[in-house]
């Protein structure tokens, strides 16, 4: 079964071909970043229209790189939320009129499950029951996971996304979007030592994360201490280590409380190298093993969406005559297989 990915619910176009037989067959990204760096962040109607633009140049050329032409898909998935409801829609409206087309079925995919399963991608792959710790933009969960669509939560951000906290602490530096890999980078040369910034919620029980006081508390830092280069290094070096600290804790306490010993991390913070260095060690002290997906596919792309919809679509699942779209969707609010 050849499954077309169509990923189109923030400022990504992605697109890809998952075959049951041989895997992912090919893939592409076009990221609007640039567009949107002259804002300072996402604007929802520009990233509709360029996701109209897009889209069927990237299904061509994907088709294309896995010799294939249209009439050898035998089902499309696509992001059905949550995200932006105009960039849904785009891949959500292109996806049911393509499968209407060639008369075969569709599926919508929920975003956060396509970050989820991306890690089965890869060689080694984790076997359920495990952990996911989700790291994006939009969302900060962490998900006990018994099978594909069985979801517990098991904690999640009460206000700023881990990528969010990213993003807009690298704006108060004065730093690009999207800020995550910027902030990233300037923290290589800042001084571990010269500011220690808060672990926030990891003084009590539970596994729920905030996230918002931390950019506060960098824009006060930022206020006392001044903007020179190295003290903007430093910053981010503080902040970057809060946050890494402050999921490793929470994901130790997931692994105790769970017994599971196994962890996926996922979604565009899932890139950063010192939160997968942190990870990896804490892991190691527990015998626990930590999967991620390959770099390309932490941040959103059509591969994911396309293994995740294949794994519905050869369950026997479709869509029904509605076109789904969604801004906000609960990830414990989807089938289970
Ligand atoms: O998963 P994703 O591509 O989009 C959403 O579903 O939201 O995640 C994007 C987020 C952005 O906030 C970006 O700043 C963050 O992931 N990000 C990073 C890194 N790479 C991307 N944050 C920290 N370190 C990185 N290396
Ligand atoms: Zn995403």
């Amino acid at each position: 079964m050849k499954v077309l990915g169509i990923e189109t619910s923030c400022d990504e176009t992605g697109i890809a071909v998952y075959d049951s037989e041989r895997g992912l067959l090919s893939h592409a990204i076009y990221s609007q970043v640039a567009m949107h760096g002259e804002y300072g962040g996402v604007v929802p109607e520009l990233a509709s229209r360029d996701h109209v633009r897009k889209i069927l140049p990237l299904v061509r050329q994907v088709l294309a790189e896995a010799d294939m032409t249209q009439r050898d898909v035998d089902g499309i998935a696509y992001t059905a939320g949550p995200g932006l409801i105009g960039a849904v829609l785009v891949g959500a409206s292109f996806a049911r009129a393509l499968g209407w087309a060639l008369g075969i079925p569709t599926l919508g995919v929920h975003h956060m499950e396509g970050h989820l399963l991306a890690p089965m991608l890869e060689e080694t792959q984790p076997q359920f029951p495990f952990i996911a710790l989700l790291v994006s933009g939009g969302h900060t969960l962490l998900v006990e996971v018994d099978g594909v669509g069985q979801y517990k939560i098991l904690g999640e951000s009460l206000d700023d996304a881990a990528g969010e906290a990213f993003d807009k602490t690298a704006k108060i530096l004065g730093l690009g979007y999207p800020g995550g890999p910027a902030l990233a980078r300037l923290a290589e040369t800042g001084d571990a030592k010269r500011f220690h910034f808060p672990r926030p919620m990891t003084n009590r029980p539970g596994l729920d994360f905030s996230f918002s006081g931390l950019k506060t508390f960098a824009l006060n830092t930022v206020n006392a201490e001044g903007q020179d280069k190295q003290t903007k290094a430093d910053i981010a070096r503080a902040f970057e280590d809060a946050v890494v600290d402050t999921l490793a804790i929470k994901c130790r306490r997931a692994i105790q409380q769970t017994g599971l010993k196994q962890l996926v991390v996922a979604g565009g913070v899932s890139a950063n190298k010192r939160l997968r260095g942190v990870l990896t060690t804490m892991a190691k002290q527990f015998d626990a093993e930590v999967f991620y997906p390959r770099h390309e596919f932490c941040t959103d792309n059509g591969a994911m969406i396309a293994y995740a919809g294949y794994l519905r679509l050869q369950a026997g699942l479709q869509d029904d005559l509605t076109i789904s779209a969604r801004a906000r969707w609960s990830i414990t609010d989807i089938a289970a297989l």
